[in-house]
């Protein structure tokens, strides 16, 4: 039986969609079956994000409404990089958002089909849509834990403690925080918190991820394909995927300089 993570974070353009994909293609990469489920109904993304997107005919709201089977819903992501020699991870699938808002699937639907199609993966990452509305509802209402992402910056930690109280409404408890977009320049020339446990202290969440701002892997992303070779970031988010694994992998030495 596998695990199902919520990734969220109240504010919208945070990284949560790039982070889904980053830990699926990590936790892929360690030989897990990995199901991507993109929550975000008529903004969908994660398509493109994971190379899915030529491939697409059903999504979750067909599978619901039973024009066809979850089997047919599910995609093969393209984990490889094609223009190169060498393979690449097998295990990632993604079951796409429904294209039309009004098509989006609803708490009571989701709590039923989550823990059904956790029987067949690993990991099943709900990429839940920005808000805190009945998109992120139905994301998180399924999950066994949250990976809550913010920037170092005063608006999205905020909004990281708000989300940390709605998922313990929701009887959620295991939640680590995944601060993304981090730049130590600007982080210092903001100053809005002393250092880095100013903000893992504001969002009241422990910390699982720092990953740096990476312009190579959210163009790799863009592009559907794999983050280059030695990318800081996918190197950060691939030791959160360990740490969701149970994996005691300490935090780099920048963290504390
Ligand atoms: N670590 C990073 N370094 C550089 N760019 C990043 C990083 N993480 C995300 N981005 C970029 O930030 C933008 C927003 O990312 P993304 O779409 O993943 O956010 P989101 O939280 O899913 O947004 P939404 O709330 O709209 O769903 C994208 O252009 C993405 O490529
Ligand atoms: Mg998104």
């Amino acid at each position: 039986m596998g695990i199902a993570t919520v990734i969220t974070s109240g504010k919208g353009g945070v990284g949560k969609s790039t982070a889904s994909v980053g830990l699926g293609r990590a936790l892929a990469a360690r030989g897990r079956r990995v199901l991507l489920v993109d929550c975000d109904a008529g903004l969908r993304g994660l398509d493109r994000l994971s190379g899915a997107e030529d491939d697409l005919v059903y999504d979750i709201s067909d599978v619901v409404f039973g024009r066809c089977s979850p089997a047919q819903a599910i995609y093969p992501c393209r984990t490889r990089d094609e223009e190169s020699e060498d393979g690449g991870e097998e295990g990632l699938f993604l079951l796409p958002a429904p294209a039309k808002v009004e098509d989006m699937v609803r708490p009571p639907v989701m709590r039923r089909l989550i823990p059904l199609l956790c029987r067949y993966y690993d990991h099943v990452l709900l990429d839940s849509p920005a808000g805190v509305g009945t998109g992120f509802q139905a994301a998180a209402c399924a999950a066994d834990r949250a990976v809550v992402l913010c920037g170092p910056d005063p608006v999205s930690v905020r909004s990281a403690s708000s989300v940390r109280q709605l998922l313990s409404g929701l009887g959620l408890k295991d939640m680590r925080l995944m601060i993304n977009q981090f730049d130590r320049g600007l982080f210092r020339e903001t100053g809005a918190f002393r250092d880095l446990d100013g903000v893992i202290d504001a969002a009241g969440i422990r910390l699982g991820a720092l990953v740096p701002l990476d312009r190579s892997l959210a163009a790799a992303f863009l592009r559907g394909k794999p983050a280059p070779e030695g990318s800081p970031g996918m190197l950060a988010i691939s030791r959160a995927a360990a740490r969701l694994e149970g994996e005691n992998v300490p935090m780099p030495a920048w963290y504390l300089s």
